[in-house]
């Protein structure tokens, strides 16, 4: 943790690592990004890589690597089954986890898919923090519903509450009494709450919740995908956990729960996923699926070489000085743009800062997707690629009304140690100048819109031709700059 004091006083993110080796990455004109952002239909998911500066759309799969992670690849035993990197892995997860069974799988939703055949009868319900979009689309086929159940404080961009992902315990309470427990298919905690700023949940919290669910008999699922940067929150803003080492907060945390699964593309910094459980029973049932949507149980779809490196990247993630990085970036540039008076999420989350699209332009309805605008618009003022996290990010109503989002934001996603403080600084800079010209920003229609997961290749157009008078105002304000 960089627990380093500048003479100044001012407190800057310090890297514990040093880099050796790199990408190189193009800063094209503003006139060439928007006609790569009108090529993408307006969708930062349909950029191709090759047009964006600095690539903040996710942490997912593209968190730097040790070189302790690319010596592991090298020791991959390729066996379809009974592969000695299975049983490294499995060793690793057991330890870190105290749990008796893993289950692999290719990547998180493909956890969740498992989880939702198993747990999710038609017409129960899923309590949970808050939803992540494909768990909840995978509860939906199912023929489920989900009930968030965060509390108040996740709902404010402004914030002092420290852990704004914990559950309204009352919430729970009052649902369990309504519904009836046979009603429920599982209580689910994500750690770090995505999709209201990357919130992290308490310790007290999970602690509560897990009390109740044992005493009503209903299952407790974590999400421990973003499980890093919330031991990193348990750490620094629980006075309890001050001096307890991160190994240990794990392991309370695993005790509290019934069932634990992860995207190992965030947690453990590779690229697979998987589940654990003590329970003999749900560990059966769910291993039925394993072969017939993953692969075999010894792999469950992923590379070998993934694993080594997941299974290197997950004790790696019990070190404080390496899950510190993201969140201590993150705050740098929460705290630069609040500077300048812009509404971002405080207190700043994990996995990256979060702009409140309707503070900062309001003049956009939100029928008209001002998060999607503003990503878009973003893009086009710097070349950085950041991610919608609002409306549409929702799937419409049954009656195919628009389901608005109760926070319209984009996310500016920090890769686990991939951008520096000067990229970070670029980043403030173009948002402030965005922020100046915000009424210059327009909305977006949908094009083309999947019925599934829309956000992640439907297509926009603008409304109005503001794009080009973005463009002309840019060329007015920075000349012949990039
Ligand atoms: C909290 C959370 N759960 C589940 C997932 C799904 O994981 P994957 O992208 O590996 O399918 C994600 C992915 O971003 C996530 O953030």
């Amino acid at each position: 943790m960089s627990n380093v004091k500048f003479l100044s006083g001012e407190n800057v993110p310090l890297e514990m690592h040093k880099v050796r080796m790199v990408q190189r990455v193009n800063l094209l004109p503003v006139e060439e990004r928007l006609q790569c952002m009108k090529e993408a239909g307006f969708n930062t998911f349909l950029l191709k890589n090759r047009d964006i500066f600095l690539d903040m759309l996710t942490d997912s799969g593209v968190n730097a690597m040790s070189e302790n992670q690319y010596a592991a690849m090298l020791q991959a035993d390729d066996s379809y089954a009974g592969s000695e990197t299975f049983y490294r892995l499995e060793a690793v997860l057991q330890d870190m986890f105290g749990m008796k069974y893993f289950l692999p799988a290719h990547q998180g939703r493909a956890c969740e898919n498992i989880l939702a055949q198993i747990l999710v009868k038609p017409g129960s319900v899923a309590l949970m923090n808050y939803h992540f979009t494909t768990t909840k689309a995978h509860i939906s086929m199912m023929g489920g519903q989900i009930e968030e159940i965060v509390g108040a404080e996740g709902f404010k961009i402004q914030s002092d509450a420290p852990f704004k992902g914990d559950i309204d315990i009352d919430k729970l309470n009052e649902a369990i009494k309504r519904l009836g427990k046979d009603k429920i298919s599982f209580v689910r905690i994500e750690a770090g709450t995505n999709l209201i700023g990357g919130q992290p949940v308490s310790m007290d919290n999970m602690r509560e919740v897990s009390r109740i669910c044992r005493q009503e008999g209903i299952t407790l699922v974590y999400d421990a995908s973003l499980l890093a940067d919330n031991l990193y929150f348990i750490k620094v803003r629980d006075q309890a956990y001050k001096d307890i080492e991160i190994k240990d907060i794990v392991r309370e945390i695993a005790s509290l729960m019934d069932i634990i699964y992860f995207s190992a593309r965030k947690l453990g910094a590779a690229r697979g996923g998987g589940i654990l459980v003590s329970d003999e029973e749900l560990f059966l049932k769910m291993r039925e699926l394993v072969p017939l949507y993953e692969g075999f149980l010894t792999y469950g779809g992923m590379s070998v070489r993934e694993m080594e490196a997941m299974a290197v990247g997950l004790k790696e993630t019990l070190d404080v000085d390496v899950i510190s990085q993201t969140p201590i970036f993150v705050e740098a540039l929460c705290n630069e743009l609040a500077a300048k008076g812009m509404p971002v999420v405080m207190p700043p989350g994990g996995l990256g800062c979060h702009v409140d699209a309707l503070q900062f332009c309001p003049h956009v309805p939100q029928t008209q997707y001002s998060a999607g605008a503003l990503a878009a618009a973003l893009f086009i003022a710097s070349g950085v690629r950041s991610m919608e996290r609002g409306t549409l990010s929702e799937q419409r109503n049954e009656d195919g009304s628009e389901r608005l989002a109760e926070l319209e934001l984009i996310r500016i996603a920090y890769p686990k140690r991939v951008f520096t403080l000067s990229q970070t600084k670029y980043t403030a800079d173009r948002l402030d100048w965005l922020y100046k010209h915000r009424e210059l920003i327009g909305g977006l229609e949908f094009v083309e819109e999947p019925k599934v997961l829309r956000f992640f290749f439907g297509r926009l157009k603008p409304i109005g031709d503001w794009p080009e008078k973005l463009v002309a105002q840019f060329r007015k304000d920075f000349g012949d700059s990039l």
